[in-house]
């Protein structure tokens, strides 16, 4: 794992949208994995600035987010899907069918995750997946205990997730407890990842990360066994490490 020390979130944001748009522009037709969250917003919006200036285009490129909640259709401000028109993709060249969200309103949310692991292979495997990490280690919303064999399937949430979560929305009780998530067999299959962790809630959790044991009870341990994987990370992150 290579890690990239940045100083604050604006740095962090700064570099990680950097090292995406620079992939963007040497294969612009590329398949990008994206996550929702307070992490990536930064990006996201320096993504957007380098599009008004620079005019990297993202017509031809192609983005699959890691998860969504279940009963939210995408107009609901707490969906992802609306996290992701919002932020990122109404203000971009991109073409909104080539960007693809679970739909957290299927009415058959089994048969919607087997949908999108058959898009994600048709559209040829994700070739940078950007993630965040949660305080419990989770990735998309693959909670502590979920097999390392899981592809995209549905989640109960857990209580530390989802009142992590309960600032995106009015309360506690309207944060859904159900989610769909691409699975962790899935998200090892990208052939990159770009990790980021900002601020002390993420100390923790970075730290588990390197000490390098892997073990479900630890989602994100996992990384250890992806052979390209880089994490940007602020000080605040890192300042439980030498
Ligand atoms: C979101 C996602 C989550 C977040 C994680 C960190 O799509 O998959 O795993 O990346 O919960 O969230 P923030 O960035 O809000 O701390």
């Amino acid at each position: 794992m290579k890690i990239i020390r940045v100083k604050d979130y604006e740095e962090l944001s700064k570099h990680a949208a950097n090292y995406i748009i620079e992939k963007v522009r040497k294969k612009p037709n590329m398949v990008l994995g994206l996550a929702t969250g307070g992490t990536s917003e930064g990006t996201y919006q320096n993504m957007i600035n380098d599009y008004k200036e620079n005019h990297t285009s993202y017509k031809e490129i192609t983005t699959f987010n890691l998860d969504e909640y279940i009963g939210l259709d995408g107009i609901n401000k707490n969906s992802y899907r609306f996290f992701m028109d919002t932020h990122l993709f109404n203000h971009l060249d991109i073409d909104q069918t080539k960007t693809f969200v679970p739909r957290g309103n299927a009415k058959d949310p089994m048969a919607e995750c087997n949908t999108y692991e058959l898009l994600i292979k048709e559209h040829g495997g994700i070739e940078l997946q950007l993630l965040g990490i949660g305080g419990n280690g989770h990735i998309g919303f693959n909670e502590p205990g979920s097999s390392f064999q899981s592809r995209t399937h549905l989640v109960e949430l857990t209580d530390s997730t989802r009142r992590a979560n309960a600032r995106f929305f009015e309360k506690l009780e309207d944060v859904p407890t159900l989610a769909i998530t691409m699975g962790i067999a899935t998200i090892m299959e990208s052939k990159e990842i770009l990790l980021l962790a900002s601020g002390e809630a993420k100390r923790e959790a970075i730290k588990r990360l390197l000490e390098g044991k892997v073990s479900e009870d630890f989602p994100a341990s996992i990384l250890n066994k992806h052979s390209n994987v880089t994490i940007i990370a602020d000080e605040a992150a890192l300042s439980g490490l030498s």
